[in-house]
């Protein structure tokens, strides 16, 4: 099965994600590492562990990572969307965590992990970037070991936290260009343009609800983030962008995917956080801007949108 560390802030769709990676068979999840961003880092890391404890994994090592991003003082939150404690207040209805937080950072698990294991893992990046660009910085070996990264994050048309960005980029976008950019590790981004497409609507969370425990469970961290969703979107659904990344860490394939050169805006005007993919040939890329070096990050620009909604839900 994939080996797979997930690196989180959850967050509803992170829940999900986690989940879903937690209850597949086929799956070795070997640790969890925390980041702040949808709410502040003792609460993502909370969340963390009190969904694998749903899930009855606590063998899952957690690990809690940067409590805010690279350059930039201050996190920014998304309680507007995934209510004030990241799980639609429900987060105190989920059973405690058996398992002892790691006595170490999301950094030093992330290394060890890596560091420990023979065959490539495949990180799933579903919150910030800032752990993952502090893995690089501080160990380019570990980080070789990498066989895939899975991020979900960034937009090709538009933002959904400001009009150019994405949450998970714009709250770090220097990490992100530097994980991005970097060509040491093989990304696969899957943006929030995909993700929208995937969205579940309430016949399918209905069926998640009746599955068993952990579905309903599930089920009941989301009215908040439906109220979201309805405003956002305009329907009677959800988008679950983290366990999208997740299904194609733990099924490659299940996305399509183009490769292109990413920047990411780390100005501080209007754009920031913003990806920029270069959609342009790469004879076209390499006479206008000389030696365009890889190699790109993947892009996930399609997937069976029933398949993947079925997936998730078996
Ligand atoms: C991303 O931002 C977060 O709010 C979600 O958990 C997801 O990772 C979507 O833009
Ligand atoms: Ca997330």
């Amino acid at each position: 099965g994939t080996k797979l560390i997930i690196d989180t802030d959850p967050g509803v769709d992170d829940a999900f994600a986690i989940a879903l990676a937690a209850l597949s068979e086929d799956v070795d999840l070997l640790g969890v590492t925390t980041v702040y961003g949808n709410v502040p880092l003792a609460a993502t890391t909370r969340n963390a562990r009190r969904i694998l404890a749903l899930c009855k994994r606590d063998d899952v090592p957690v690990a809690p990572g940067a409590a805010r991003p690279l350059v930039h003082p201050h996190p920014h939150e998304a309680r507007y969307a995934h209510g004030a404690d990241g799980l639609s207040g429900r987060a105190g209805v989920l059973p405690e965590p058996a398992r002892d937080l790691e006595p170490v950072d999301a950094v030093t698990l992330l290394a060890r992990l890596l560091e420990q294991t023979i065959e490539p893992i495949t990180v799933a990046a579903i919150g910030p970037l800032t752990n993952i660009a502090a893995l690089l910085a501080a160990h380019p070996r570990a980080a070789e070991r990498v066989g895939r990264l899975v991020i979900m994050g960034g937009s090709l048309a538009h933002g959904n936290t400001t009009a150019a960005a994405e949450f998970n980029i714009w709250s770090d976008p220097e990490a992100a260009q530097r994980v991005l950019t970097g060509g040491e590790v093989p990304c696969v981004l899957v943006p929030m343009d995909l993700t929208h497409r995937c969205a579940v609507d309430s016949t399918w969370l209905a069926r998640l609800a009746s599955s068993g425990p952990v579905g309903a469970a599930l089920d009941a961290l989301t009215p908040d983030y439906l109220a979201h969703y309805r405003e956002a979107l305009g329907f009677d659904g959800m988008a679950v962008h983290d366990a999208v990344a997740v299904a194609e860490a733990i099924r490659p394939g299940i996305l399509r995917t183009d490769t292109a050169p990413v920047q990411v805006e780390c100005s501080h005007g209007p754009a920031r956080g913003a990806t920029l993919v270069d959609r342009r040939a790469a004879g076209v890329r390499a006479s206008t801007d000389g030696a365009a070096t890889g190699p790109f990050p993947e892009i996930a620009v399609d997937t069976d949108l029933d398949g993947l909604r079925a997936f998730l839900l078996e």
